[in-house]
């Protein structure tokens, strides 16, 4: 049970890390792009700065941005070129037809994989086959066309342990606190969440009554 970061924000990244919970980091394009411009490789280079600031490599995805399988073969490349030293690069590759051929090219390589956009138990059974590290299941858009999210990660779960598959399912697309504690209880092995929900994951109106009332009853006894 492991929480990622969500986010390209490298303060973001950063306030989420000073507090240890965080055991990697998920990108994509758009997330990407909320970012003011910059030099893409640069901004991934911050962020792994980040990471190694607050301990070990950890996990840190970064997707190809082409929908051309020998362009993604290529850009994939590059990537896990240009961080060679970052052990911990994945490159997300999103579920497809072609795109299992990019997976397979990139996995004979041993270039880690995290194959995303995964909508379906079809799918994401299919990415965990083709021996991809991670799978992600987006239950937020699952859920927006109309689908049992849950139950298809509950479903993905059983199938990656009765068939013996070692991918592990992250839960992505979050959109409410309560996704956050349903993917854990539905098997996911990690679940990438928006830095937006961070405090309120801590947050509880009665934890600060009480921490109220110790400190005055703990006043007014040491007056
Ligand atoms: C996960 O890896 C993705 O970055 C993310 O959760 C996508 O979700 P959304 O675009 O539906 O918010």
């Amino acid at each position: 049970m492991k929480m990622f970061v969500d986010s390209a924000n490298l303060e973001e990244i950063e306030e989420a890390f000073k507090r240890g919970f965080p055991s990697g980091v998920t990108t994509n394009p758009s997330i990407l792009a909320q970012e003011k411009k910059c030099d893409f490789k640069e901004h991934i280079r911050k962020i792994i700065d980040v990471i190694r600031k607050y301990g070990p490599d950890r996990p840190l995805s970064v997707e190809v941005f082409t929908m051309d399988p020998k362009e993604m073969v290529k850009q994939a490349e590059d990537f896990v070129e240009e961080f060679r030293d970052y052990k911990e690069l994945y490159i997300k590759v999103p579920i497809g037809w072609d795109e299992l051929w990019v997976i397979r090219q990139l996995r004979q390589k041993g270039i880690k994989i995290n194959c995303t956009c995964c909508m379906s138990f079809n799918q994401a059974v299919m990415a965990a086959m083709a021996d991809s590290d991670f799978v992600s299941i987006f239950v937020g858009r699952i859920r927006d066309a109309g689908y049992d999210a849950f139950q298809i990660v509950r479903q993905a779960k059983d199938a990656f342990r009765e068939g013996g598959m070692r991918s592990q399912i992250i839960v992505g697309s979050i959109r409410h606190l309560m996704d956050v504690n349903e993917a854990f209880q539905a098997g996911a092995d990690i679940v990438t969440v928006p830095p937006k929900f961070f405090t309120a994951l801590v947050k509880n109106p009665k934890t600060d009554e009480v921490v109220k009332q110790f400190l005055t009853d703990f006043a007014n006894w040491l007056k």
